[in-house]
């Protein structure tokens, strides 16, 4: 049947050009061709592979496991064990390997771990076939010394503009080939909508709209249109799937996502980035509605698969299948574990430190386990994905053609997507911008005022993040930006949280600046129990309640952490969420006014810790003491974000009063900068369904614009919405859209419209 199916499918692009050139345009019969030919070339690949090539080819090691010194204890510096790489990349015909080893390394050092694995791959394995190296780039080329770093996601999320998730990933793609490497194991497609969440800060925020957005602009410039290019990589999708949102907010928790819930929050960020091609996904470590995501053919095939119609590597997450009885118990063993998730639908396997797997899956497939089709259906997408990264032809491009490499223009975007990242959130009094020549002398306070990797977070230079002997040359700290603004004298600094100090300190100043917030974590390792800010960052803030100087609050963290108990005390708040080792000159820029803040809140911040929830609620949410019917109660809302400036929102306009199914909508608004200085604002359109047969959100963003507006001057944003964007999932959990009246919100500004 599949040969008739693929005779049809070249007989009828040519039938169809013969009647008409109209019918069937040149490059869908390109593209077909090129599918067919692709397919051919995996078959004809497999044909000469042994069932320990194909099994070697789903394989993936920790680079650990080539080197001298054991897993997470490797000897420095970075050393391969020749024996090993002859036993992992030859014997056991490995085909994938991932990581740095015990720290990032230089760009030197990359060229001897990737030259010499692809020479042992290609020269001395019998297929001969080159290895796929795969390593976490998540704000940059972290794991490469010395390259640009970026802001976190959230971040460049609270920017609101996908322009510089797509420059970030564009950067990112060109410094990871730079260290030789073809793979990223990024973009995180979670929505960060529980903010307990330790991975927050790896997610473009909570609103499905925005997530996508940024999540689609960062594919685009790490992949590109040529994913073998010497400036581009392969991208991750992760982790799907329902793995941010799980019952207790920790990482790797079980996770209870109704149908309906999934198919509108959850999916729609990895559908859109399969129909832009994404190259590779990787799978949620936790348990989604009871079952272990690397175990639920539900879900890696039936959902992934046949209904969302991606094509490429599955890869397991990090040991994940181990954990398949070691925490999940679904196996009894890790041979029952590997059987089920490789039957499943995992292709990829992130062992990824025991070499036992091979020999398993071996027995798996020779027992009548795992079938052979599996098997090939597994290798054959790995082949693919390596042969579309170039790997055939180049394993490797010259590691001396990349001058731009953290080149000032990089480090510019970085700079430029920090300043915009940052959120003013409180400005009482307008306190801020500070006078420069009014203020002559600063008290600077605060755990996270004297360190970079603070800014930075987590998957810094290491792992966790907290390392800070390995930190990029020359980059400042808050405090050290604060230094070079007002020069050394000038700038009292006082280490750590020690309140008589700072407070003595005080007395003899024009402001105060407290820098506080989280220190550097990733996944399990920042879990927390509660997500109140630390009781001795709360108690410093404290101590300056009845200042007669400005207190200016400066919260660098990964997530919303509570501040209800002291927020009345700072004069000026403002946050970033990790906002890379360019942010300390941009918020000190925007602390004396040389940059005009323009971040807007991705999250929602809360208020109490018993009251999280976010933007997109419903309205039924009950409420607080008052009993109105809607408890919505946030320090901060989604969308909110301060400018030196002010903008005046008038004159929605909308083009019809009612819209029919297959028509559209055109939303306008005026927006005037009345304030005397440039400032950037995001107009931002929220849609409310006023009845629908599932209790609508109380809002739902549809569409965003971040726009400039010199002082004075007046701009009119206009957007166009359809049906499609007015669709929600109904009570059969499939896409349906509703006629009835809507609600238009422009900033407060109101209208409606009916949909027949
Ligand atoms: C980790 C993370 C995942 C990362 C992978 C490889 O456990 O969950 O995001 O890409 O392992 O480091």
């Amino acid at each position: 049947m599949k040969n008739s199916k693929l005779i049809l499918l070249i007989t009828l692009p040519f039938l169809l050009a013969m009647c008409s050139k109209s019918v069937v345009s040149v490059p869908v019969m390109e593209e077909k061709t090129e599918m067919i030919k692709e397919k051919s070339w995996v078959e004809e690949k497999l044909s000469t592979l042994s069932l320990e090539d194909k099994i070697g080819e789903m394989t993936q090691l920790s680079l650990d496991l080539l080197a001298v010194g054991q897993p997470y204890n490797l000897q420095e510096p970075f050393t391969f064990d020749p024996e090993k790489l002859e036993n992992i990349l030859v014997d056991k015909k490995v085909g994938s390997i991932l990581n740095c080893g015990m720290h990032a390394n230089d760009r030197e050092t990359w060229k001897t771990i990737i030259t010499t694995i692809q020479e042992y791959a290609m020269e001395k394995k019998e297929s001969g076939i080159p290895v796929l190296f795969g390593i976490d780039a998540i704000h940059g080329a972290n794991y490469t010394l010395e390259s640009t770093l970026f802001p976190q996601a959230l971040a460049t999320a609270s920017t609101w503009d996908p322009t510089f998730a797509r420059k970030c990933g564009e950067v990112t793609g060109y410094e990871v080939r730079a260290s030789g490497i073809p793979w990223s194991f990024s973009p995180v497609l979670d929505l960060g909508r529980d903010p307990r969440w330790p991975r927050m800060w790896e997610t473009y925020g909570e609103d499905v709209l925005l997530g996508t957005e940024m999540g689609l602009a960062y594919i685009d410039g790490i992949q590109g249109d040529d994913v073998s290019a010497p400036n581009k990589v392969a991208c991750t999708m992760k982790h799907f799937l329902g793995y941010s949102v799980t019952l207790r907010g920790k990482d790797r928790m079980p996770a209870w996502i109704p149908e309906r819930q999934l198919k509108e929050y959850v999916v729609p960020p990895f559908k859109a980035a399969i129909d832009a091609g994404a190259n590779s996904v990787m799978i949620c470590s936790g348990e989604l509605n009871g079952i272990p995501v690397h175990a639920d053919e539900g879900i890696l095939k039936v959902l992934l698969r046949d209904e969302l119609g991606f094509e490429g590597v599955a890869v397991s997450d990090w040991a994940d299948i181990p954990y398949l009885y070691e925490r999940h118990r679904t196996a009894v063993d890790f041979k029952d574990a590997i059987g089920q998730a490789i039957n499943a639908g995992i292709d990829m396997v992130m062992v990824p430190i025991d070499a036992n797997f091979t020999t398993l899956l071996k027995e798996l497939v020779d027992e009548g386990v795992v079938p052979m089709s599996r098997i090939d259906e597994a290798a054959g997408r790995v082949l693919k994905m390596k042969k579309e990264l170039g790997l055939f032809d180049q394993a490797y491009y010259d590691f001396d053609n990349y001058d731009n490499f953290a080149s000032d223009e990089s480090i510019q975007l970085s700079y430029e997507a920090a300043k915009e990242s940052i959120v003013l959130l409180e400005n009482r009094e307008n306190v801020l911008p500070l006078d420069r020549a009014a203020t002559g002398k600063i008290l600077v306070a605060g755990d996270n005022a004297n360190t970079l990797t603070c800014l930075n977070g987590g998957w810094g230079r290491t792992w966790q993040g907290t390392d800070p002997q390995w930190d990029t040359k020359g980059k400042q700290t808050i405090l050290e930006a604060l230094q070079t603004e007002m020069s050394e004298e000038n700038v009292i600094y006082k280490a750590g949280n020690e309140i008589a100090g700072a407070k003595s300190a005080a007395a003899n100043v024009d402001a105060v600046v407290l820098v506080l917030g989280e220190t550097p974590y990733t996944e399990k390792p920042g879990d927390i129990d509660d997500l109140n800010l630390p009781q001795d960052q709360l108690d410093m803030i404290k101590a300056f309640r009845d200042s007669d100087i400005p207190v200016i609050l400066v919260l660098i963290e990964g997530r919303p952490r509570l501040i209800n108990e002291v927020v009345e005390i700072p004069d000026a708040i403002m946050v970033g969420f990790l906002p890379g080792e360019e942010a300390a000159r941009a918020i000190s820029n925007i602390l004396f006014g040389k940059e005009n803040p323009s971040g807007k809140l991705p999250i929602t911040y809360p208020k109490f810790p018993n009251d999280l929830v976010t933007y997109d609620h419903k309205g039924t949410d009950l409420a607080h003491r008052d009993f109105s019917m809607n408890g919505f109660n946030p320090q901060w809302e989604f969308g909110h974000g301060l400018s030196y400036t002010n903008f005046d929102y008038s004159d929605l306009k909308i083009s019809a009063d009612t819209m029919n199914m297959r028509g559209t909508l055109d939303i306008s608004v005026t927006v005037k900068n009345t304030g005397d200085r440039t400032g950037k604002e995001v107009v931002q359109l929220y849609i409310t369904d006023k009845v629908a047969s599932i209790t609508p959100s109380v809002k739902r963003l549809r569409d965003f614009d971040k726009v400039e507006i010199a002082a004075g001057e007046m701009k009119t944003i206009s957007f166009t919405i359809s049906a499609d964007d007015l669709k929600f999932v109904g009570r059969d959990n499939e896409w349906v859209t509703e006629p009835g009246e809507f609600g238009v919100t422009i900033n407060g500004l109101e209208s409606n419209f009916v949909l027949k």
